[in-house]
């Protein structure tokens, strides 16, 4: 099953991010009873906290067909006009990942957010002139990891802008329930509350854990599941406690070596670029208080170094 499979059709398959959700029902109601289109939305937040999911569930309560484009594939300003020369009047045209898009791609959004026309320039040097085409009122949503890579005049012209931010233990523990029922699991609420606790409070990690301990229940033919059972699957595939993975042992075993070190030298020894150390590995650790940053660099806390040494990672 497809991580697709999992995604919220309905307002109320979509967990946590309350305040967000609050609002946009607030403007989705707003833009139908107008019978007018939402206004554009800029998605942020890390990745595997459910941007892409919110926005077909957006398109999806809206009635909206939805147009997908991927930042990373738009590098030329044909990439993008085709589509925009296609989508109909209220209908959402979806750019995931924004902040990989081209500079000359980005620069076509720029009239099409604000006024609802496409610049284009026909022919070349002098011969060339400009006409501007208009577009029909649709509903622009990009999403992205990296807000900062994005001007600040681009991400400006959003008039809705949604932070996504941590889930709860108890939201990412709906979650599991709510995917293990898609799949016909039967996991109960405790196992879903065990199992929350190895998520770094993401969804994404959520369903694909509870994907691997349905792969063992099948693999081993045993339906019988126990928290012990769920712990063993857990340390077959090297998660460990808090949900760490051998990347973040890894890492937790050089601070302890060299504390306190600077993040280029552990990127350095783990060969990891400094940007996945400070965007993936280190705010579930810093949020599990397993890490501090000091003036001198990274240390372990007390709580850090208990880890370290009841599993014997050193
Ligand atoms: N609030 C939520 N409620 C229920 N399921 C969720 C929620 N958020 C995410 N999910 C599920 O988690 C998975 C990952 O979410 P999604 O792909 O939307 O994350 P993302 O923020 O777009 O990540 P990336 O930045 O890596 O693209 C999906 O299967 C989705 O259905
Ligand atoms: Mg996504």
């Amino acid at each position: 099953m497809s991580i697709q499979s999992f995604r919220p059709k309905n307002w109320k398959d979509y967990f946590g991010q309350e305040s967000v959700i609050n609002n946009l029902k607030v403007y989705v109601s707003s833009a139908k009873t107008q019978n007018k289109s939402l206004d554009n939305i800029l998605i942020h937040g890390p990745s595997g906290m459910g941007k892409t999911s919110l926005a077909y569930l957006i398109a999806h309560v809206m009635n909206q067909k939805i147009h997908i484009l991927n930042g990373p594939s738009l590098q030329k300003p044909s990439d993008l006009i085709s589509t925009l020369t296609m989508v109909k009047e209220k209908e959402v045209l979806f750019i995931d990942e924004i902040h990989a898009v081209n500079k000359e791609v980005l620069e076509i959004l720029y009239p099409v957010l604000e006024e609802n026309k496409m610049s284009l320039i026909i022919g070349k040097d002098y011969n060339s002139k400009i006409i501007n085409l208009k577009i029909p009122e649709v509903t622009i949503i990009v999403a992205t990891t990296e807000l900062n890579k994005l001007p600040v005049p681009f991400t400006n012209r959003f008039a809705i802008n949604l932070h996504l931010k941590n889930y709860s233990k108890s939201e990412i523990s709906s979650i599991i329930s709510s995917a293990a029922k898609k799949i016909h699991l039967n996991f109960t609420s405790e196992f879903s509350d065990i199992l929350s606790s190895y998520c770094k409070q993401t969804p994404r990690i959520a369903i694909n854990l509870l994907k691997r301990i349905h792969d063992y229940i099948i693999y081993e033919d045993n339906e019988i599941l126990s928290e012990s059972r769920i712990k063993e699957i857990l340390l077959k595939m090297n998660i460990f406690e808090y949900g760490l993975n051998e990347m973040d042992v890894n890492y937790l075993s050089i601070v302890k070596e060299y504390q306190p070190v600077g993040v280029e030298t552990i990127a350095h020894i783990i060969s990891t670029p400094v940007s996945v150390i400070l965007s993936v590995v280190e705010p579930p650790l810093l949020i599990q208080n397993l890490i501090k940053r000091t003036s001198k660099g990274r240390m372990l806390t007390d709580k850090g170094i208990t880890f370290i040494l009841k599993n014997n990672f050193y």
